[in-house]
């Protein structure tokens, strides 16, 4: 009776609160909210207390200094309604969680992701190839493309073949189906009103059963078919080599034998961990180019006076263009709008993470994958393999707004998606780098050597 009665109450002020926060924006209203009423906001959203850190003060002082308190998930309920229980960042803080976190120790370590560059380089230049004559439409796929394959081959030993391969087609629709459903603001309605998930699916307001109902499908064949694929080339090739391989080798060898079940999770959430979130902050990179063309110009010319005609940008190029780091800080950045500690943030200015004299700051926004235990395990090879593609694009492309079939540019209105990592979803294009241009190379030779080199 008492569940009841809270149930009454809470159902009425959820709803009031759902309708104040902006669905598809709701970072915008926690914003706005914690400007109003301070750096710590907690309300009450389907019968659960949802806390807010508006400042990275605040994350840094409960994320960060009290992580043995503060370093446990929410169970929701949408994770296994898709078929997602696969996914390790959702997992409860435990022992499970403390044996697949040394997985991602091992394997994606900051002394052990330079491995994994050779074929972050060759991804980003299999994107720029792909690029060639790309419609603006699928610009932003082709950098899912880039950062999916990098994953996949780095974990699976699979090697994409554009955007029609079938592993491809599965992570991607994995990806789609799942992701706009992981959110807490959208679980929390199947988490306090369950009965929801047993409704007839004609019903109005089950579409959510039914979204969950094709990722579960999406999601069995991702965790399972590039897996088998990886066991069956470990048998016949002794040689075969990838995180997967490795993992297996290393468990028998230790006479660990890790079940089956867990380095699934663990490989599973690698690639999802990977693929998503680095091509959203290539996209948002893109965007920003378009924005800026001083940025773009500069990017350009650092990269021309330093890499030359005769080859592509490789690692070793790195320490000497810390404007391309720069960009890339700055791309992530974005999600933080904190005008204490970087003024003036709606500007996209590299420059704020580099010093007088040119040279990187300290700053490595460090904060934007995560604090305390659950700090990202995948940051050093997430940073190696934007920087492979945004170097690689930047040397190669300009980017532009799209034009239209009069040829006159489209106004570009960035808008955001809303799932469990958010991407802007505009057209933008790629001019070749045109004779003549404002780009320093022909295109011929370009082309012809990027056509060489990958
Ligand atoms: C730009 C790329 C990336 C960004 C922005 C990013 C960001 C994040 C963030 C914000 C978290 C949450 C931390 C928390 O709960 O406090 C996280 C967790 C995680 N990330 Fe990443 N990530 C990126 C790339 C990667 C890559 C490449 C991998 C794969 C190796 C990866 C694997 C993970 C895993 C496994 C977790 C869960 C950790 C745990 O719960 O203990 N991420 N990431």
């Amino acid at each position: 009776m008492a569940a009841l009665t809270s149930l009454l109450v809470v159902l009425p002020l959820s709803l009031l609160i759902c309708a104040l926060v902006k669905y598809s924006l709701p970072w915008v209203t926690y914003a706005q909210w914690g400007a109003k009423h301070g750096e710590i906001i907690s309300f009450n959203f389907y019968g659960n207390r949802v806390v807010v850190l508006n400042s990275e003060r605040t994350a840094d002082d409960l994320l960060e200094r009290r992580s043995r308190i503060y370093s446990d998930r929410p169970r929701l309920s949408t994770r296994f309604m898709t078929g997602w229980d696969f996914l390790f960042s959702f997992e409860h803080y435990g022992n499970e969680w403390r044996l697949i976190r040394r997985l991602f120790q091992q394997s994606f370590r900051e002394q052990k992701v330079p491995d994994y560059q050779p074929v972050q380089l060759k991804s980003a230049r299999h994107l720029v190839m792909n690029m060639i004559d790309a419609p603006a439409e699928s610009v932003w796929n082709l950098l899912g493309l880039c950062t999916s394959s990098a994953i996949l081959t780095t974990v699976y030993g699979y090697n994409v073949n554009g955007l029609g391969d079938p592993f491809f087609h599965i992570t991607d629709k994995t990806l789609s189906t799942a992701m706009p459903l992981l959110i807490p603001e959208k679980s929390m309605i199947v988490d306090t009103l369950p009965f929801v998930k047993y409704l007839p699916t004609f019903l109005p307001g089950t579409s959510i059963v039914r979204e969950a109902s094709e990722a579960r499908q999406w999601a069995k064949q991702f965790t399972d078919i590039p897996f088998n694929f990886t066991l069956d080339n470990i048998q016949s090739d002794q040689a075969f080599t990838c995180v997967l391989a490795d993992t297996i080798r290393h468990s028998t060898e230790s006479g660990q034998s890790f079940p089956a079940n867990r380095i699934k999770k663990f490989v599973s959430t690698a690639f999802v961990g990977g693929a998503d979130t680095s091509s959203s902050v290539l996209q948002s990179l893109v965007l920003a180019m378009v924005f800026d063309p001083t940025v773009q110009e500069r990017a350009q010319a650092d990269l021309e006076a330093v890499v030359g005609m005769a080859r592509l940008p490789a690692f070793e190029d790195r320490k000497s263009l810390p404007y391309i780091d720069a960009i890339i800080r700055e791309a992530m950045r974005a999600m933080s709008r904190d005008p204490h500690r970087y003024p003036d943030p709606e500007a996209f200015r590299p420059e704020r993470f580099l010093t007088k004299e040119g040279t990187l700051n300290g700053d490595d926004v460090r904060w934007s994958f995560g604090w305390g235990r659950r700090i990202c395990p995948g940051r050093y090879s997430a940073f190696n393999a934007i920087w492979a593609a945004a170097a690689t694009m930047l040397f190669a492309y300009r980017f532009e707004k799209a034009k239209d079939e009069n040829g006159v540019p489209i106004d570009i209105t960035p808008e955001w998606t809303c799932a469990l990592v958010s991407a802007p979803d505009s057209l933008v294009s790629l001019s070749q780098p045109a004779e003549g241009g404002s780009c320093p190379h022909s295109s011929k030779v370009r082309q012809s050597h990027i056509g060489a080199t990958v």
